[in-house]
């Protein structure tokens, strides 16, 4: 029987790195939905069309989504390695706006259903112990308060070699916080038997050892 740890919460929380942590952990499959929608946003950007218009063509969209041996996931578009081009900052804004457009989350939910159908996974974004996982075994809401975010959101980009103001990274992670909480469909909100866990006080190992004491607390993973 497979097991299912959802990970949601805002950018910037430690989310995709945490959660990788803990599935190398668990051996389990690491599933980055925010890499998904952050793949549509780039083949938005690229065609030069607004969002919306991503929607008539979603059916033949060529986005694929690998795991090496390591549990790494690797995003392709068009046959194209797109991993690192989707990191983009711009591109953090247009996904927030792709993943407001119901036919586009719908057009996703299966694929990431299908996932934890057959792996035990750990998958993370903002919707899934709310709509995409509701029966996952374990549930973690990740935050930290905004300025803590967009400190580490801008070490995360420095140390990618892009440069960025600390003030617009700030005002961006507000800006994306009301999008994905505001929005109709699926809104970024912590489910009701998730557990919160709240980094701004905490380092990597620290946030990690919390989430592994909250997984063997839930179930005998
Ligand atoms: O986690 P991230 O920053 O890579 O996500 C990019 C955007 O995609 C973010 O603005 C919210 C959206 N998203 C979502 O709506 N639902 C998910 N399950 C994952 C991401």
């Amino acid at each position: 029987m497979n097991k299912s740890v959802a990970i949601d919460g805002p950018a910037g929380a430690g989310k995709s790195t945490l959660a990788r942590q803990l599935a190398q952990r668990l051996g389990f499959m690491y599933v980055d939905t925010g890499a998904i929608y952050r793949t549509v946003a780039l083949y938005t950007m690229r065609r030069d069309i607004p969002p919306e218009e991503v929607v008539p063509e979603l059916a033949g969209l060529d986005i694929q989504v690998e795991y090496d041996g390591q549990g790494v996931q690797r995003m392709r578009l068009n046959g194209e390695d797109v991993s690192e081009a989707i990191r983009a900052h711009q591109v953090s804004r247009r996904a927030s706006q792709v993943a407001a457009l119901p036919e586009v989350r719908a057009f996703l939910l299966d694929f990431q259903r299908r996932q934890a159908l057959e792996h035990s996974v750990v998958m993370d974004g903002r919707d899934i112990g709310t709509v995409v996982l509701p029966h996952a075994d374990v549930k973690i809401f990740l935050t930290a308060s905004p300025e803590v975010r967009a400190r580490r959101r801008l070490l995360e980009l420095e140390q990618r070699g892009q440069s960025a103001r600390y003030e617009q990274i700030l005002q961006d992670i507000r800006d994306r916080d009301r999008q994905d909480q505001c929005r109709s469909i699926a809104p970024l909100r912590q489910a009701e038997d998730a557990v919160l866990l709240d980094t701004s006080g905490l380092d990597l190992e620290q946030s990690l050892a919390a989430m592994l004491e909250i997984v063997h607390g839930r179930q005998d993973t």
